[in-house]
């Protein structure tokens, strides 16, 4: 499975990736990764790991749609199976959601539908909740909306703080992506018009870490 890699930021995510093939956790091969910040952690890691490593500048564009369409050409070029958004903090293009259908997912923190957009850990904290987390889902057009395949929890702690529930979460981030990648790896998991298919049946839930996507992964 080739995998190509959209970051911004650290690229801990990414790191879990790599350290997963090196470890012979996942078969898969991460074609290049891609950022929109030059600074990105994540592109450094790509290259400390002699993986072909890439930013475009938004600002060197004229419009949206212009950056989108040279992105998504450079992802094209390199032949990925999957695209995994990997904190990459950038609205995605029409165009490029729909050609990429089914075939791109992203990680997202927070139980989804709960707490999409940014600043999900202080969402979490200001509504109250007992149980937080992150979840693994195909990217459509409905930003953070799309049909969720994995997910994993941990409790919201007293005394918590955005930082440390955000690194509660980070935590299980990790496991939860590879376990998930592993699925398609194997070629277990797609996108029908119903939802996810896993096995060749719809789920009615997504799958949670600890539970049954450990045993799906295993
Ligand atoms: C992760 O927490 C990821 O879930 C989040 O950005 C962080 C990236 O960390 N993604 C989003 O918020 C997407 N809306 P990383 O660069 O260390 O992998």
């Amino acid at each position: 499975m080739r995998l190509a890699v959209l970051a911004s930021g650290r690229g801990s995510n990414l790191q879990a990736i790599l350290d997963a093939i090196a470890q012979g956790r996942l078969e898969a091969r991460v074609a290049a990764v891609f950022s929109d910040r030059a600074k990105a952690g994540a592109l450094e890691r790509a290259r400390a790991a002699r993986i072909p490593a890439e930013s475009l500048k938004p600002g060197d564009f004229p419009t949206r749609e212009a950056f989108d369409e040279s992105l998504f050409s450079r992802i094209a070029a390199v032949h990925p199976d999957l695209i995994v958004c990997a904190g990459y903090m950038r609205l995605l293009g029409a165009p490029q959601v729909e050609a990429w259908a089914g075939r791109m997912i992203n990680i997202h923190p927070s139980l989804l539908p709960a707490f999409k957009g940014l600043r999900t850990h202080e969402q979490a904290l200001a509504a109250g909740v007992a149980v937080h987390g992150a979840s693994v889902h195909f990217v459509t057009c409905e930003l953070d909306g799309g049909p969720v395949i994995a997910q994993a929890s941990v409790p919201v702690l007293p005394g918590d703080d955005a930082t440390a529930l955000a690194a509660r979460v980070l935590e299980r981030e990790h496991p939860l992506l590879v376990a998930t990648l592993r699925l398609f790896a194997q070629g277990r998991v797609a996108l029908g018009a119903d939802g996810v298919h896993v096995d060749g049946r719809r789920l009615q839930a997504p799958l949670q870490l600890g539970g049954d996507l450990r045993e799906a992964a295993a």
